[in-house]
């Protein structure tokens, strides 16, 4: 016995495409890619009520077996190497779900209608050749399906539509970064829009609202990456793109920036700020009191002597880094920079109330002044950053101190990170609001900040 497929099943394939006038070009000219096809002539007219697409390659067309055990059998697949394709689903829509179909190739003629075919010799063609009739007219949006598809892709052979030869092509441009599952690129072209390929194939777009096109380029083949309508990615991928759109929008530069480097993590135990009493004064587990300037500087003595508090490394763009830049041997720039760094968080703990542990650390990178991971409780700070890097480590001088401006740098970064780690993960009016509630806080204490200085 067999599994039966009715008629009806075919009928409702177009409804499983967001958009079947796209898809349909798309499936036809990946398979005429896929076959190795440079050069592919189409034409879509209206004839009778019907939409009539004629699609020809000069690929490697297929022979009696692969037209029966592939074309023609649903799941069926068969790829030169670094092919597209590999569902073995397309047939479905550009062929099973239309009112006739015929594929003209090698010398074999293929005539359909939905699950029923017959396959005659015939005078030979090159390549393949597909002649579909679709019931209405579709004529408008399946040429422009067509020419988004070409126009949004990186193929360098030659469509010719409708006698028109179709130029328009997109390269990747500009490499910003990988997400090990795709290469992410940016290009001037169509802005505000994401083209989501592989190999350089457009499968979906997206809109998204940034002044640059982006190029998600999808690393492996699409059963890897894609849902079976190639509208989508696969869960785990689909919520990762979203995340990344959503980064887009909110701050575009660090979104974009690659994430290259190594991470150096110096273990130890975590800065646990308790307040007691009299609130102004900071006692550690051990409960001997001590103010927030001491516990910065046991903090920097601990990290640079013992390694005895956690101490992280982001080097995000992978420089190499002299010891001096490290709890090995820290210069006395970063380590009145650690010192400061933490007083000013140790005093935003204190004037919200928190006692929640947290950690610090430094972070290289060309975009980034401060960061904050909330799930960890980290608070990096990058000392190469010219915000706070001080001219006291350029010349060499024996006696200085943070200039007026770098000072207040430092604070406001750590405030800024503070209200990251107070449950505000995105710059949005949320975010602003809660910053501004910190930075009230900070001006009218501002004397407990500038304490982390003398
Ligand atoms: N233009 C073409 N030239 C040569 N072979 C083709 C062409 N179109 C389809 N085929 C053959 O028919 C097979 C089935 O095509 P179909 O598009 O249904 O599935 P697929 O391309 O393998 O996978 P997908 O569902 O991901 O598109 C292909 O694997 C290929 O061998
Ligand atoms: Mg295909």
């Amino acid at each position: 016995m067999r599994v039966q497929i009715g008629p009806e099943f075919f009928a409702k394939t177009k409804s499983e495409y967001s958009d079947w006038t796209f898809a349909l070009p798309r499936e036809l000219m990946q398979n005429s890619i896929d076959a190795g096809a440079s050069f592919v002539e189409v034409r879509v007219s209206a004839e009778n009520g019907m939409t009539v697409v004629t699609c020809h390659d000069t690929g490697c067309g297929m022979t009696r077996n692969i037209i029966e055990e592939k074309f023609l059998t649903l799941g069926g697949s068969y790829k030169l190497d670094n092919a597209v394709g590999g569902f073995g689903a397309a047939k479905s829509l550009i062929a099973f779900s239309n009112e006739q179909y015929d594929i003209y190739t090698n010398d074999l003629h293929v005539n359909g209608r939905g699950s029923e075919y017959t396959i005659t010799e015939h005078e030979r063609t090159p390549g393949a050749k597909f002649v579909i009739k679709i019931n209405g007219d579709y004529v408008a949006r399946i040429v422009r399906g067509f020419k988004k598809f070409i126009a949004m892709s990186r193929w360098s052979g030659e469509l010719i539509l409708n006698e028109e030869t179709i130029t328009e092509r997109t390269q990747n441009g500009f490499h910003r970064r990988s997400m090990g599952w795709c290469d992410v690129y940016t290009n001037n072209s169509h802005q505000s829009q994401m083209l989501i390929r592989i190999n350089g194939m457009l499968m979906f777009t997206k809109t998204i609202h940034v002044d640059k096109c982006v190029v998600i380029e999808l690393v492996g083949s699409s059963i890897d990456n894609l849902t079976t309508s190639r509208d989508g990615l696969k869960h785990e991928f689909q919520s990762q793109l979203d995340e990344f759109v959503y980064e887009l929008s909110v701050d575009k530069q660090s979104a974009l920036r690659e994430r290259c480097g190594y991470v150096q993590d110096f273990d130890g135990p975590m800065i646990t700020p308790i307040q007691n009493e009299s609130g102004d004064v900071w006692v550690e587990k051990d409960e001997t009191p001590i103010t927030a300037k001491e516990i910065s500087e046991k903090v920097v003595k601990d990290i640079t002597r013992s390694y005895n508090f956690k101490f992280k490394i982001d080097n995000e763009i992978g420089v190499r880094l002299l010891d001096c830049w490290t709890p090995d041997d820290m210069s006395s720039y970063c380590q009145k920079l650690v010192k400061a760094w933490v007083h000013c968080l140790i005093v935003l703990h204190q004037l919200h109330n928190k006692s929640s542990s947290f950690s610090v650390g430094f972070i290289f990178s060309s975009t980034t002044l401060a960061t904050c991971n909330s799930d960890a409780k980290e608070f990096l700070i990058n000392p190469a950053d010219p915000t706070v890097l001080n001219e006291g480590i350029v010349k060499r001088s024996k006696k200085w101190g943070f200039a007026g401006d770098k000072r207040f740098a430092l604070i406001v970064a750590a405030a800024h990170e503070f209200t990251h780690n107070l449950g505000c993960q995105y710059h949005d009016e949320y975010f602003t609001t809660k910053y501004d509630d910190v930075m009230e806080k900070v001006m009218s204490n501002i004397k407990l900040f500038y304490a982390a200085f003398r």
